[in-house]
């Protein structure tokens, strides 16, 4: 399996003659195992039709910004946090400069100023255009801001000049987009990883649990592991497939998932406790089932043990990470459960909001430490899972230098 494999790459088409090898770069991208989506300025559908990207990334190309059917489909905003990463190819002159200027008045504009994620750009242009001051200014700021490059090529240009400006080969884009995922910033580090809700059995057919679908955990896990950390995911039920490179438990209950925590605390360096755990079970799970009876049941409820607790108070303590589920102060209860389970750093969201949360798609938190506040706002969880482990990596290493 290709290592863009479930990635979502937006694959921004400027209008440049280099446009007819976007074709066979979908194709490319696609071999990897990436999912595409394409947007084409204007210019691009001069050189090459958007049916022919329809065709091949088997999904319709965007086009416009203010278009009332696409935004009812996939609108700009919805396709900026789609986005593993945004890659420009081919990235035209005109394309960067609007780019640097902040622009946005056109769909690929604005989806790249709406966008958090990793952004590559493939430059295609005559060689004097990519010599000109003018283009250096605008790639200079545009690499400040975060942008990659990839290429240009030297040789012969389809305008008969030699030099720098023509759009690096398909192949070679291609991986260098793979590569903005690889990273050894996790290297030998072990990394345990909570996901996904638990159930407390009230008899054989009932139980109590949450809304945790064990998104926001995987996508922890998938990061830690691109990031090259032995990852071991310790998971409630969940309907999710396990991300490559990563060891999986999978447990039902607290006390399960407490008893695979603590035995996995002696090699582990990191450990975050991302699932949302029932703080309490029925003090009795009933062997046969319940029958209906009187108008009002009374279940005796006990509490399960804190399992991030445990994790922090343990001798052999890892770098230890909370996350907190609050619905009104925020950030005030967070801080709250950072000191009274003695963590590392406590990562908050609200779980009120329907567009972030329990089982959304997207999330929106804020990091708190002892001496660290950091807001990283809605994101598609794959996005932030990345933005999170850059975070609790540097913060982690700062622990052990
Ligand atoms: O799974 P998704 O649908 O993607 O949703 C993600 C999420 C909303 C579940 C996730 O982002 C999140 O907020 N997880 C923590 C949920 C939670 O239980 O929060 P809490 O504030 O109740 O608990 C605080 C911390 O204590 C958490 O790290 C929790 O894992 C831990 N805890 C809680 C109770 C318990 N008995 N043991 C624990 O370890």
């Amino acid at each position: 399996m290709g290592q863009l494999f479930n990635r979502n790459v937006l694959l921004g088409i400027s209008g440049g003659i280099a446009a007819y090898k976007s074709a066979q770069l979908v194709r490319d991208l696609q071999e990897l195992g990436a999912t595409v989506r394409v947007i084409m300025t204007a210019g691009a559908t001069e050189f090459i039709t958007p049916l022919t990207l329809q065709a091949l990334s088997g999904n319709p190309v965007h086009q416009h910004l203010l278009d009332a059917e696409a935004e009812a489909g996939m609108g700009h905003i919805e396709l900026a946090r789609w986005a593993d990463v945004i890659l420009i190819a081919p990235a035209t002159a005109n394309c960067m400069a609007r780019l640097a200027s902040g622009a946005a008045d056109d769909l690929l504009t604005t989806v790249c100023l709406a966008n958090t994620g990793p952004k590559l750009l493939a430059p295609a242009m005559n060689q004097a255009m990519w010599r000109d001051p003018a283009t250096t200014a605008n790639l200079n700021l545009l690499q400040e801001r975060g942008f990659q490059l990839v290429g240009p090529a030297e040789g012969t240009q389809a305008c008969g000049d030699v030099g720098p400006g023509r759009m690096e080969e398909p192949a070679a884009i291609a991986q260098r987009t793979s590569a903005l995922f690889d990273s050894d910033v996790l290297d030998g580090i072990s990394i345990v990883i909570t996901a996904g809700p638990t159930r407390e059995a009230i008899d054989p057919v009932r139980y109590i649990s949450n809304h945790s679908s064990g998104k926001m955990g995987f996508a922890l896990a998938r990061a830690a592991a691109d990031a090259g950390a032995r990852t071991t995911l310790i998971s409630g039920p969940v309907n999710l497939d396990t991300p490559d490179h990563v060891q999986r438990t999978d447990v039902v209950t607290a006390q399960q998932m407490h008893d695979a925590s603590l035995a996995a605390v002696a090699d582990c360096d990191i450990f975050i406790a991302c699932a949302a755990v029932a703080d309490y079970r029925p003090a009795e799970a009933l062997g046969q089932k319940l029958k209906k009876s009187a108008d009002t049941l009374q279940l005796e409820m006990v509490r399960n043990p804190d399992i991030v607790s445990a994790v922090a108070n343990h001798p052999e303590r890892p770098f230890t990470v909370g996350f907190a589920a609050e619905t009104q102060d925020v950030a005030a209860y967070a801080q709250g459960k950072l000191e009274a389970k003695k963590l590392d750093l406590i990562i908050a969201n609200d779980v009120s909001d329907t567009a972030a949360g329990f089982n959304s798609e997207n999330n929106a938190v804020v990091v708190i430490g002892t001496d660290y506040y950091q807001e990283l706002g809605l994101a598609s969880k794959q996005q932030l899972g990345r933005q999170l482990v850059a975070l609790i990596a540097e913060q982690y290493l700062a622990t052990v230098v």
